[in-house]
């Protein structure tokens, strides 16, 4: 099946960089946000990352016209009427999700794959939220979207071979390498990588060293771009916490289980670079 069209819900910071790729590859994309005052940042926030790209030389002013041309923003679901694909970056909430899947299922041409970018949702309850399972899976993208090169390809026991082949393909057109996984908790990457960042959160609460020697000590010793706090001031604590504790009630095992210092920072509302506090300060966010 083509591709063409694509809806994608949600343009915070995982939705606008799904947004980006997806029109820069030559889709045409529609997002969809919750009010007209998020449909405007969303579309002010990719011009300024297109024009940011165009004043580094990296991307053609042509190009840049041309891909601001092929995106439009709308708050309403009903719009997505002739997509071809539909890919939900909403806030991770599952109840919502199965929601907005059951409506997209009766808004959608029947051919459509609606897909889900959630890090850590139960894809086959989305699955059967609609009349479609065979054409629902996830599509988890990494942050930064524009720079990360991964796609986690995500099958339910009821997806289809036929879906799982043109998301494949979709997602290579946008320039990601895609690998496979089954809908288990936190699929590939974030099966390894929560754990680990929530025992950095430990090793720190417990004083064995201080943030910006356990991030060198991660970034220098073992050749990673970015130290565990960096990287969960990128992620975002409340994000990062939310898939600990859907890890948690999965698996029932400790290493999962959200760190007291992490629980406090995002009641704190210190939620990383987003929030301009996290492990780290941010001036000017
Ligand atoms: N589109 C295209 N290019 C962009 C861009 C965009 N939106 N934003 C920035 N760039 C370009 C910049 O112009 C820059 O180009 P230049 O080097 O020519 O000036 C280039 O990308 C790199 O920018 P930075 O200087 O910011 O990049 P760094 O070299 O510091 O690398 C990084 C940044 C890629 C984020 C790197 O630090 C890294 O890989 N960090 C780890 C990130 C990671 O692990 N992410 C996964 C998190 S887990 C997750 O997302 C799962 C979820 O479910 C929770």
């Amino acid at each position: 099946m083509a591709i063409k069209n694509v809806g994608v819900i949600g343009c915070g910071l995982m939705g606008s960089g799904i947004v980006q790729v997806a029109a820069q590859a030559g889709f045409d994309v529609l997002f969809v946000e919750a009010d007209d005052a998020l449909v405007t940042r969303g579309l002010e926030r990719l011009r300024q990352t297109l024009e940011g790209l165009v004043a580094k030389g990296k991307l053609e002013a042509k190009a840049k016209d041309e891909t601001l041309g092929r995106i439009a923003g709308t708050t309403r679901l009903e719009e997505l009427k002739a997509s071809d694909l539909v890919v939900e970056a909403m806030t991770e909430n599952q109840v919502l999700k199965n929601e907005t899947f059951a409506k997209l299922d009766r808004i959608c041409p029947p051919h459509a794959i609606l897909a889900s970018n959630t890090s850590s949702c139960n894809v086959t309850a989305m699955a059967a939220a609609t009349r479609r399972p065979g054409q629902v899976l996830g599509v988890h993208f990494f942050n930064p979207v524009p720079l990360m090169k991964l796609v986690e390809v995500v099958r339910t026991i009821l997806t289809d071979e036929a879906a799982v082949k043109t998301v494949t393909e979709w997602a290579r057109a946008v320039g990601k390498t895609p690998v496979q996984a089954k809908d288990s908790t936190a699929f590939i990457v974030n099966r390894l990588l929560v754990p680990y960042l929530l025992d950095a959160i430990r090793v720190y609460e417990g004083g064995l060293a201080t943030l910006e020697d356990i991030d060198a000590a991660m970034k220098l010793g073992c050749g990673h771009p970015m130290g565990p706090f960096t990287l969960l001031d990128l992620v975002g604590l409340d994000t990062t916490m939310y898939v600990a504790e859907v890890m948690f009630e999965e698996f029932r095992e400790p290493r999962y289980a959200p760190p007291p210092l992490l629980k406090r920072m995002v009641l704190a509302g210190h939620l990383g670079r987003k929030t301009g506090r996290g492990f780290y300060r941010y001036e000017g966010t």
